[in-house]
């Protein structure tokens, strides 16, 4: 039941979102396919995929050990946000765009990898300690990539036969489809949990970031031109809507309140740490203003802004508010992003980023 109502309620939410958008009293929330881009919280493969033994735990237990199928190689024990979207709309899974073997990429796939952070890899990680290479200039590039190896298959020249050995969305359904952008943890994470930047330059680093994610989401609305070999020069069909979350509260994460927490640290009122949410804080304000002007300069896309920051605040407001999607053993997931222990009315999350749990063990297990 727990499960039914969340999915629901990834539904629920983008349909409420789409609602506002296009003031369509009965919004139909099916797309052909969907997309994702960022770091771990929308990763459903990649960087296993393309690092199997850094990634390893990925696929065994506890990950995964919620999801309908082993092995279900995200950072979590079930669903991420992706995931109920991916349900919601098609009661698929999303594929990792990496996934060799036993992929679905009917309806669509994830660009996201583990670790890959708004800004490119070059310009954070200039020392020795292993991070993923996968920022979202590279995601960009396989994006690009992808829909012309949509046009190859599906052109009557190269692909003369029409020979297809996977099933895959058509080139013309790309403009129909629906993108997220969730970037920019890696980028705050990796500066506070590895203290390669104090919490005030930290701060300093968010216009570089969204810049990073604002430049990002211009790409992927652009209509880019292709010349096939031996053809005239065409347009490739742009996202058209595009869901961008925000960042969730830093100075909740657990790793981080380990890090930088301790007698001298400023709390909240829920035991966050103060000058850790005001980054978060800074990067939604800006990611905000970014989210209108586009909207003004591409007024034939829907861009949606996902409040993830608010949820999470939410229900560490009101945790006994939710208790409608709470069950006796945390069965419960709220964005893909909570745990709502059931008996306990607390919130838990996973101990770097934010994701679905099982029980009091797996979280212990996780953390
Ligand atoms: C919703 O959209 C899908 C795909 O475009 C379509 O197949 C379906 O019939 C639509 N449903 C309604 C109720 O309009
Ligand atoms: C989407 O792109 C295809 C070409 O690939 C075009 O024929 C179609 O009109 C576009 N649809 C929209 C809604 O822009």
């Amino acid at each position: 039941m727990a499960r039914l109502s969340l999915w629901c309620l990834g539904g629920l939410l983008l349909c409420a979102v789409h609602l506002v958008a296009a003031a369509d009293p009965l919004p139909n929330c099916s797309y052909p396919a969907i997309y994702g881009f960022g770091d771990s919280l929308t990763d459903v493969g990649n960087g296993i995929a393309a690092f199997p033994e850094k990634f390893k735990h990925a696929e065994i237990d506890p990950y995964g050990i919620q999801f309908p199928m082993h092995a279900a190689d995200r950072y979590t024990d079930g669903k991420m946000f992706i995931d109920f979207l991916a349900f919601g709309i098609r009661r698929r899974p999303n594929y990792a765009i990496l996934r060799g073997t036993a992929g679905d990429f009917t309806y669509g796939s994830n660009f996201a990898a583990y670790g890959g952070s708004a800004r490119p890899v070059k310009v954070w990680n200039t020392g020795e300690k292993f991070t993923s290479p996968f920022s979202l200039d590279v995601q960009q590039q396989w994006f690009q990539r992808y829909k012309i190896r949509l046009w190859f298959y599906e052109s009557p020249v190269y692909n003369p036969n029409g020979r297809l050995v996977q099933s895959l969305p058509k080139l013309s359904s790309v403009n129909s489809s629906l993108f997220t952008v969730w970037a920019g943890y890696q980028d705050y994470f990796w500066s506070l949990y590895e203290k390669k930047l104090t919490v005030s330059q930290t701060r300093k680093i968010v216009p570089e970031v969204v810049k990073a994610i604002e430049e990002h989401i211009e790409k992927i609305l652009a209509v880019v031109e292709y010349t096939p070999p031996g053809f005239p020069t065409m347009l490739m069909p742009p996202a058209t809507e595009v869901l961008i979350q925000n960042q969730l509260p830093l100075g909740c994460v657990p790793a981080l309140l380990t890090v930088h927490g301790g007698s001298h640290a400023k709390y909240d009122e829920y035991g966050c740490l103060s000058d850790l949410n005001k980054i978060s804080k800074a990067h939604n304000k800006l990611l905000g203003e970014k989210v209108e002007a586009l909207r003004k300069k591409y007024p034939a896309a829907k861009l949606y802004y996902g409040d993830v920051y608010g949820v999470y605040e939410d229900i560490l407001k009101k945790p006994a508010d939710y208790s409608e999607y709470i069950h006796h053993e945390c069965e419960a997931w709220v964005w893909g992003l909570f745990c709502v222990v059931g008996e306990r009315e607390g919130v838990a999350w996973e101990g770097v980023g934010g994701v679905e749990f099982l029980s009091g063990d797996e979280i212990l297990r996780d953390s």
